[in-house]
C-alpha cells in the first residue's frame, strides 16, 4: 500500500447521547492505553464520527484522555451541507462542523442515499464544500446486490466515483479517503471476501489513477466497510489493497472497538 496511511473510523451512525458518547471515549481511551503499550508499527489515524450532537463532547472528550502511545485519534461528521449558511432549516455547514474540531466527514453512505435521497449529483457538491472548508471527505460508493449479480458493479463504481469527484483538483487528492461499501455487505452480517473486496479495491483504484493521473490516483486511501468485526478485520487488512476500515455496528462496543484497532496497529 506504499505510503498511504491505515484509517479506522467509527460510524456511529443514530447512536449514543451525549454521555453515553463521553463515557465510550473515556472507555476507549482506558483500553487503548492498554492494548498499545508503544507507538503503534503501523502508521494509524483512529476517526470516531459520532452523531452531530455529540461532536463537541467527543472533541472536547479526546482533548481531555490524551494517548501518548496511541495512534492519533480525529473526529468526523456523518454528513455535511454544501453552502456555508443560509436558511437551510436542519443543515450542518462545513465551517460550523471545521469550528467543532472536526477534520473528517463521511460523505455519500448509502444509508443517506436509500432514505434521504442522495445521489451522486448531492455528493459532488458536498466533497467540494469538505474539501474548501480542510475537512477531508471520506466518500462512500458501493453497488447493490442487484447490481453485483447483473454484473454491474464496475459501472456503478466509475459512475459514483466520475460524478462525486468531478470537483476535486489533482492537488486534492491525497485529502480525499474513498470507503468501498457494498450496500449488501452494510450491516448484513455478510462481508464480502477479501477477494471480492480486493477486487473492488483495485478496480477503484484504476478509477482514481484515470481521473487524476498515477500519482495522484495512488495517494487516496480506499477504506472497505460492511460488517467488519474483530473477526474480519486481519483477513480484510492483510489485502494489499485495503487500506482501512468503515466500521459501523461493531464501532459501538468499545470493547471490540478497540480489539479491531489493536489488530490494524500491527503489520499485515
Ligand atoms: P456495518 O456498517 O459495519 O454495521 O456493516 C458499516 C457502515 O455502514 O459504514
Amino acid at each position: 500500500m506504499g505510503q498511504r496511511q491505515r484509517l479506522i473510523v467509527g460510524n456511529w451512525k443514530m447512536h449514543k447521547t451525549v454521555s453515553e458518547a463521553v463515557g465510550f471515549v473515556e472507555r476507549l481511551a482506558d483500553l487503548l492505553r492498554r492494548e498499545t503499550a508503544g507507538p503503534p508499527p503501523v502508521r494509524l489515524e483512529i476517526v470516531l464520527a459520532p452523531p452531530f450532537t455529540a461532536l463537541s463532547a467527543v472533541a472536547s472528550a479526546l482533548a481531555k484522555y490524551p494517548l501518548p502511545k496511541s495512534p492519533p485519534v480525529s473526529a468526523a461528521a456523518q454528513d455535511v451541507y454544501w453552502e456555508d449558511e443560509g436558511a437551510f432549516t436542519g443543515e450542518v455547514s462545513a465551517p460550523m462542523l471545521k469550528d467543532l474540531g472536526c477534520r473528517y466527514v463521511i460523505i455519500g453512505h448509502s444509508e443517506r442515499r436509500r432514505y434521504f435521497g442522495e445521489t451522486d449529483a448531492t455528493a459532488v457538491k458536498k466533497v467540494a464544500a469538505a474539501l474548501r472548508h480542510r475537512l477531508r471527505p471520506i466518500l462512500c460508493i458501493g453497488e447493490t446486490w442487484e447490481q453485483r449479480q447483473g454484473g454491474q458493479t464496475e459501472q456503478v463504481l466509475t459512475a459514483q466515483l466520475t460524478e462525486s469527484l468531478s470537483a476535486v483538483e489533482k492537488d486534492q487528492a491525497a485529502e480525499v479517503v474513498i470507503a468501498y461499501e457494498p450496500v449488501w455487505a452494510i450491516g448484513s452480517g455478510h462481508p464480502a471476501t477479501p477477494d471480492q473486496a480486493g477486487k473492488a479495491h483495485r478496480y477503484i483504484r484504476t478509477r482514481l489513477m484515470a481521473l487524476w493521473g498515477q500519482d495522484a490516483g495512488e495517494t487516496a486511501p480506499i477504506l472497505y466497510g460492511g460488517s467488519v468485526t474483530p473477526d474480519n478485520t486481519e483477513e480484510l487488512l492483510a489485502t494489499p489493497e485495503i487500506d482501512g476500515a468503515l466500521v459501523g455496528g461493531a464501532c459501538l462496543d468499545p470493547v471490540k472497538f478497540a480489539r479491531i484497532l489493536a489488530i490494524a496497529c500491527t503489520p499485515h
